[in-house]
């Protein structure tokens, strides 16, 4: 549906693009993610990914000449707690340069402190598995508060820890490949507990990232009963389980799915991307209108769509905001949108093929950046902090 007016987003509002630390900065060596792909774990190895390490400069001008006013990274606890208790200085002061040039050049910085990857050692003592994790997750955490907090503006504590029980222990799918209900659900509990103690470690306004995807049911009683409970056990439940301890709610948004006489398949309103999910922005603003009642600060930390071609990217991002822009209409606070991501990154199990950046990384020509149409369009928006018809 084409817009008719211009829509006009709150003053203030963040907008920017998001990157995590494995996925961008390559050779991380001394993490579980590393050393699962040695042993030829996923579809390719990370090796140097975009070489972020190195090119970060090149890449946060990027996000500056893009018109955002903020931009979405992660630490790597392999980096800078390579060994038990023993803290890297070198990489401590690499991550204070980043963290600088981007307050250097007026960039709200949104630090995420635990995005899926951990360090070997953590691993080899059993991991979010192991009953200590949110002791050795503490320590890691009082380090980056002591280190860089005069540098961030807002701290994500971890990321989708429903995705990384999910992936990790239960589809087995990322390291360490177990399947096993139960260890996923202490896994999970395991990362909301380390979020919770480490709360007050932050004295700046610190969140979860969480994956909410959105249920529908068809006409069936029963459909419907497993939709509501699946939206409440993704949306709520992580969400309660630590709730006066969010200062926002984070949220990343990639998908609905609709039940059909139990059987689950995405809804493909509007079309799909490269990776088979689906377009379905009315999923976005259902589930923010549904945090409404959670009286906290929203932030959309996560959203957007592997498009190689970049043929859909630009109608992708105007539908969410759109989708966005009424839940803000209709009372929601909604403080800001981080596009998913800024660059062409590693996916994960997937390897490079999915491509999701705003920027194309041209895996055959020195990882050169190359920016894409459908970033110069949701620049305008950034700098414009409104959206034309
Ligand atoms: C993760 C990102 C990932 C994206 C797309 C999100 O769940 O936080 O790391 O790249 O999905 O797969």
């Amino acid at each position: 549906m084409a817009i008719k007016k211009e829509l006009k987003f709150p003053k203030g509002f963040l907008w920017g693009s998001a990157v995590s630390a494995h996925q961008v900065e390559g050779n991380n060596v001394n993490s579980d993610w590393w050393e699962w792909e040695q042993k030829g774990g996923g579809k390719e190895h990370s090796g140097t990914a975009c070489n972020f390490y190195n090119r970060y400069e090149e890449d946060i001008k990027i996000v500056r000449d893009l018109n955002q006013n903020a931009f979405r990274l992660s630490l790597e606890w392999a980096r800078i707690e390579p060994g038990m208790g023993e803290f890297s200085k070198k990489e401590m002061e690499h991550y204070r340069e980043i963290l600088k040039s981007l307050k250097d050049k007026g960039i709200t910085t949104f630090v995420t402190i635990h995005h899926f990857t951990n360090p070997i050692w953590f691993a080899n003592l059993g991991g979010w598995e192991n009953c200590k994790s949110s002791k050795y997750f503490s320590r890691y955490v009082k380090y980056c508060a002591h280190h860089f907090e005069d540098l961030v503006d807002l701290w994500i504590t971890v990321n989708e820890p429903t995705v990384y029980a999910g992936q990790s222990y239960l589809l087995g799918l990322w390291p360490p490949q177990k399947k096993n209900f139960l260890r996923a659900c202490r896994v999970f509990l395991n990362m909301i507990e380390a979020y919770n103690k480490t709360s007050l470690s932050l004295k700046k306004p610190h969140g979860i990232a969480h994956n909410i995807p959105r249920f529908t049911g068809s006409k069936n009683p029963l459909d419907l009963l497993l939709a509501k409970s699946l939206n409440f056990i993704f949306l709520d439940i992580p969400i309660l389980l630590c709730l006066k301890k969010q200062d926002f709610i984070g949220v990343n948004y990639y998908s609905q799915f609709k039940i059909k006489n139990g059987k689950f398949s995405f809804d493909y309103l509007l079309g799909r991307t490269d990776m088979e999910w689906p377009i379905a922005p009315e999923g976005l603003y259902k589930i923010l209108l549904n945090l409404k009642k959670y009286k906290k600060p929203i932030y959309i930390t996560e959203n957007g769509c592997a498009d190689s071609q970049d043929k859909i990217r630009k109608f992708y991002i105007k539908e969410h905001l759109k989708a966005a822009h009424m839940a803000i209409e209709n009372g929601v606070d909604v403080r800001g949108y981080f596009y998913w991501s800024l660059i062409d990154n590693f996916e994960w199990h997937w390897g490079f093929k999915p491509r999701f950046g705003l920027v194309e990384i041209d895996r055959r020509n020195n990882l050169k950046r190359k920016i894409r149409k459908s970033a110069k369009c949701y620049s305008k928006v950034c700098e414009e902090n409104l959206m034309k018809p």
